[in-house]
């Protein structure tokens, strides 16, 4: 164990998009165990886009990073010394340490990751947080039927490509849309998707048209803004619209005046917001058919990996513009 570790912490809350003067990167004391505690270090930090929220101080679902604290953030971690009896060294945990390459506390919330048999990162993408995201969202709030076609938005990244994945293991047609043809090719070739449209070249509305000959059935809604308005325009009598998330519009400095919703009157459709931790009833479901579908080769994922701490603010803002293909990680260390 160094004598020193780092940390990201939050320096100034941005107004429009994150940049690198909103962060610092600090060395800190390695801290003493104290008895009860449990010493990790980061092996993986996830980086999502949900932690845009956390630098800013609107009300919000979740409290927002102090400034000066510690960026949150889920990690993998190992034990590195242990004065909690239910923990060893060596143990791999799942944890909340934030951006920081050693965690210490007295060990609550931490999860041991006992026969794992995967990637220590899939606990943080399809056996995490963003695959349940997707599982409870998909089959829950959309629960498909066989023959429906099912619109995912950013369906290339970490939560849009398991949604589309469970859609298409549901025998629906699933319909994409991703901001470049990279990673259109890749949802469609690699994920199965029937068609995927490159929102930044293609016409939304008239591409959606041609892919969607029946209509839409489900909208599983990463993005908001103009997606949402054309698929509005196509939505059939009782469709559902799980609202996952919104990020052309996290960085918005105001109110965007939102997409006209008479088509969800005229089709009796259902829209339903979903924070994935309300549904920690369904994690047992989640990992055993999301596990099953891995095993049988049914479900792929892909990760965006960068190497070292200090990179994981300008990966962070990558997000924001498209640059991860696939769910964005931090290897903090091997
Ligand atoms: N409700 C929940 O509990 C919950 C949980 C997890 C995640 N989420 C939400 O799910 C969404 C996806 O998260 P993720 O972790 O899977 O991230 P991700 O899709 O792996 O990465 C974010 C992607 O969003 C796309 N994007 C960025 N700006 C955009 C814009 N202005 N318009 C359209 N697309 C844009 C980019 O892909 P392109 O190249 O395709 O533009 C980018 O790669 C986010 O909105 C997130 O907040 C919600």
């Amino acid at each position: 164990v160094p004598q020193t570790y780092r940390q990201v912490i939050l320096k100034d809350r941005p107004v429009g998009e994150p940049a690198a003067h909103h962060f610092e990167l600090v060395e800190r004391p390695m801290p003493e165990v104290a008895e009860g505690q449990v010493l990790r270090r980061t092996l993986f930090l996830s980086l999502d886009p949900y932690m845009r929220g956390r630098m800013s101080a609107m009300k919000s679902y979740a409290a927002p990073v102090d400034l000066g604290a510690v960026m949150v953030g889920g990690t993998v971690s190992q034990v590195v010394e242990s004065r909690n009896p239910a923990f060893k060294s060596g143990d791999f945990v799942l944890g909340y340490d934030g951006w920081q390459e050693y965690g210490l506390s007295d060990g609550s919330g931490l999860k041991k990751m006992v026969d794992w048999r995967w990637p220590l990162s899939y606990a943080l993408g399809v056996l995490g947080m963003p695959g349940m995201t997707a599982y409870v969202g998909m089959l829950d709030i959309g629960r498909p039927k066989p023959g429906e076609t099912v619109v995912v938005s950013a369906a290339a990244g970490a939560v849009g490509s398991v949604a589309g994945q469970i859609a298409k293991i549901k025998g629906c047609r699933a319909v994409g849309t991703a901001g470049t043809d990279d990673k259109c090719e890749y949802v469609v070739k690699e994920l199965g998707f029937d068609a995927c449209i490159n929102y930044k070249t293609q016409h939304v509305l008239r591409s959606l048209r041609k892919n969607c000959p029946d209509g839409v059935d489900v909208y599983f809604d990463n993005v908001g803004g103009p997606i949402l308005e054309a698929v509005l325009r196509l939505i059939n009598v009782h469709a559902r619209i799980p609202l996952i998330g919104m990020i052309s519009q996290y960085n918005a400095t105001e109110l965007s005046p939102g997409p006209n919703l008479v088509p969800l009157l005229f089709n009796r459709a259902l829209i339903q917001g979903m924070i994935v931790n309300d549904h920690v009833d369904r994690r047992d479901a989640f990992l055993q058919d999301v596990s099953g579908w891995l095993r049988e080769g049914k479900m792929k994922f892909r990760e965006h990996v960068v190497e070292g701490l200090e990179n994981a603010p300008a990966a962070f803002m990558g997000l924001f513009r498209g640059e991860n293909f696939g769910k964005l990680l931090i290897k903090v260390a091997d």
